[in-house]
């Protein structure tokens, strides 16, 4: 069966080495903290801690992944959507707010955080609250500011940077009003730990002990199965609600979540950038696609390589095709209006999000640098 290259990282021996200080600011930087088990959980929560009601407004972007909208409908938000400029931020000058509007979310994209001053100055000058989601930016500098710091609220995704099954943040400089969650049970903390060592030997991560593992979860679970397909693209917002699954939304993450991160972090941004910094080269000068944002800003680590591609069907299925670790957020909310000049619309269908965590190793990078080059000389 194909195997497919892992889109988020995998506890390996490897994790354990390396230096422990990041080099760079992390959203875990912020004084006050509530550890979740997601970034969706965390966008539910900060909609929570705003006091956002049935019916209050809330302006998301018009280019997203579901699990950014549907926590905000889960909290019974009136979703305005906005369009995005060149740079991935909000156009403002586009955006009419309803009375009742309570916040802004801004997606700092791809792993590389940009300065939201214009953001911050226009929540400040409309009195909405500002959620800085960085889901793709558990590290870096936004312009003059450290990632989260620029949002009333900052929330993150802990399973696209550190090997946890599940894991989100909500952070705030200021005091976070309380929240009651259920508490990890017993079988939500050792699930973690099976999920942590199936993943790990799945993917030959665990030197020593791959083998009996992976003949140990092969009895529990049978023989491998297909991936399940993509999930239909004319989904009622009731059926987005489901697949995006809320349902652990108020629940404490397991212990293991906190744990692992303490692990070393040095590794996790030097390896980030230099698989963006291949992904950068080996598609450098292909006809018909190009790195969206450019060159790697010196302070960020990286969540993917955004590539626009001219043409991006046939190159997106090989990639798919081939179990390259690669996104492209084509679902779109129900009810996204069509702006004029909105970017987030076009990168819907062109940006191919090549992943860059930390567990990909040369191989698989090469690989898919092969395949886009295949794909884009036909
Ligand atoms: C921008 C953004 N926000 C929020 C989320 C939700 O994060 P999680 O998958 O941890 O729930 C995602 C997930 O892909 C995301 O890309």
């Amino acid at each position: 069966m194909l195997q497919r290259q892992p889109t988020r990282p995998t506890f390996g021996w490897d994790n354990l080495s390396g230096l422990r200080p990041a080099g760079l600011p992390a959203v875990d930087d912020l004084p006050h903290q509530r550890l979740l088990t997601s970034g969706r959980a965390a966008l539910f929560a900060a909609m929570k801690a705003l006091g956002v009601q049935a019916g209050d407004g809330v302006l998301a972007p018009s280019y997203h992944c579901p699990t950014l909208v549907a926590p905000l409908r889960a909290a019974g938000a009136r979703v305005q959507f906005y369009p995005l400029g060149p740079d991935g931020l909000p156009r403002l000058e586009a955006i009419r707010p309803a009375p009742g509007t309570k916040a802004l979310v801004v997606a700092q994209l791809f792993g590389l955080p940009r300065s939201l001053a214009a953001q911050r100055a226009w929540c400040d000058a409309h009195g909405i609250a500002l959620v800085e989601d960085c889901a793709h930016s558990f590290f870096g500098q936004a312009g003059e500011r450290p990632v989260g710091q620029w949002g009333d609220l900052a929330t993150a995704s802990l399973s696209k940077f550190f090997p946890v099954a599940e894991g989100g943040l909500l952070a705030s400089a200021r005091p976070l009003p309380a929240q009651a969650l259920r508490p990890a049970g017993a079988r939500a903390q050792l699930k973690a730990w099976v999920d942590l060592l199936e993943r790990g030997s799945q993917q030959g991560r665990l030197a020593g002990l791959n083998t009996p593992l992976r003949a140990l979860f092969r009895l529990k679970n049978g023989p491998p199965r297909a991936p399940s397909a993509a999930a239909p693209q004319d989904m009622t917002e009731a059926d987005m609600l489901a697949d995006c699954d809320l349902g652990r939304s108020e629940q404490a993450p397991p212990a293991l979540t906190g744990r692992l991160l303490g692990l070393p972090r040095g590794r996790i941004v030097a390896r980030r950038r230099a698989h963006y910094q291949a992904l950068f080269d080996g598609t450098q000068g292909l006809a018909g696609a190009r790195a969206l944002l450019g060159t790697l800003p010196a302070q960020a680590a990286p969540y993917v390589m955004p590539l626009w591609v001219d043409q991006p069907e046939p190159v997106y299925a090989a990639l798919r095709a081939a179990g390259c670790a690669v996104f492209r957020w084509d679902r779109v909310w129900p009810g996204v209006p069509e702006f004029p000049d909105d970017h987030g619309a076009r990168w819907r269908r062109h940006v191919l999000q090549l992943l860059c965590h930390q567990d990909l190793d040369d191989a698989m990078l090469s690989r898919t640098c092969d395949v886009l080059t295949d794909a884009l000389k036909t």
